[in-house]
């Protein structure tokens, strides 16, 4: 059976994995920079970059050990080669080039949002081709139809912020401090959702996108009036979002009736209220609903090895002067 080395490094996560290609996870590790961009609020792209330089190394070496595996069991090497922040995503790829280069196997250069984009299929193996995914992370927001491996079409994208990022920017403002999704998520399990009026940008709207930047003024101008708790404006927000999560999808789950399933992966996909909801969508459609696990929505290089796996089951290989790409759309 087929074995991939994956590597992650795009933004704050050093992430290595082996996964085979029968969906078996031998061995993975994810190490977080939380600690080191804490103190400035959000992820500093010249940090991130040097702390992937410490890290990765050790890291593909402790998961072979852990694994029980010698770079010469591997039979091709996967790291994501975009979008991301450039210094990280050099780190990553240019280090699975030498390994290549070193140990004569094939490179796979992994597009990131390509790997949130079968990343359910690593563990439903039931998932089939076609299905509709949001894709909800920290720098997107999109509804895709996934019509195969490489084969993507964009039915909708976000025309100013990312809901992540709303959910980030959200947390910055109330105070609840780096990463804000999780924190956001927490804060609103003891506020009211029902206590702040929040706007709903582009529900109810023909056309398909997305839209955040109003809903974060909106936070920021309730906040300022003093007249709310943070919970309260947590709880609103998140309800907020998660309302234009489900328009959004209900509408292109109407345009897409070949769909097999409704998807939700990224980062954002691992909070409890946005999976119930589409669940629940998913629910009043008749469609199956598939969300990976939330430690496989968050970065990972599991899904990396896996979108590998996937791409080199299809001969999909690339040279070693594969770029890498700060931005690199599906
Ligand atoms: O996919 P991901 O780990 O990295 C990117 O590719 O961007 O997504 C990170 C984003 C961040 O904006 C983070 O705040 C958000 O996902 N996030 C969450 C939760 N956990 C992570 N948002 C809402 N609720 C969560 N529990
Ligand atoms: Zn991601």
């Amino acid at each position: 059976m087929t074995l991939i080395l994956g590597i992650e490094s795009s933004c704050d996560e050093t992430a290595v994995a082996l996964v085979r290609g029968d969906r078996s996870i031998v061995a993975q590790a994810v190490a977080s920079q939380d600690a080191d961009h804490r103190p400035f609020g959000g992820v500093v792209p010249e940090l991130a970059a040097r702390a992937h330089v410490e890290a990765l190394t050790p890291m593909i070496e402790r998961v072979l050990r852990d694994g029980g595996v010698r770079l010469a069991d591997v039979d091709a090497i996967a790291a994501t080669a975009g979008p991301g922040l450039i210094g990280g995503v050099m780190v990553g790829l240019v280090t699975a080039k030498a390994l290549c280069l070193a140990a004569h196997k094939p490179l796979l250069a992994v597009n990131h949002l390509e790997g949130h984009a079968l990343s359910p299929r690593l563990v439903d193996a039931e998932l089939e081709f076609p299905y509709l995914l949001l894709l909800v992370s920290g720098g997107h927001c999109q509804l895709l139809a996934v019509e195969g491996v490489g084969r993507y079409r964009r039915l909708a994208t976000t025309i100013d912020d990312a809901v992540g990022e709303a959910f980030d920017k959200t947390a910055k403002i109330l105070g609840l401090g780096f990463p804000g999704g999780p924190a956001v998520e927490r804060a609103a399990r003891e506020g009211d959702a029902r206590a702040v009026p929040l706007p709903r940008p582009m529900v109810g709207w023909p056309e398909p996108h997305f839209s955040f930047a109003g809903l974060k003024s909106a936070v920021l101008r309730a906040h300022a009036t003093g007249n709310y708790g943070i919970p309260d404006l947590a709880a609103s927000f998140q309800a907020a979002a998660v309302d234009c999560l489900v328009d959004r999808t209900q509408r292109a789950l109407r345009s897409m009736p070949e769909a097999k399933a409704l998807v939700v992966a990224g980062g954002v996909a691992s909070n409890g209220i946005v999976r119930t909801a589409l669940a629940g969508l998913a629910a009043t459609h008749g469609t199956r609903f598939v969300a990976p696990p939330p430690w496989l929505c968050t970065d990972n290089a599991a899904m990396i090895a896996w979108a590998g796996a996937e791409r080199l089951a299809l001969g999909l290989v690339d040279g070693l002067d594969a770029p890498a790409r700060p931005r690199w759309p599906l």
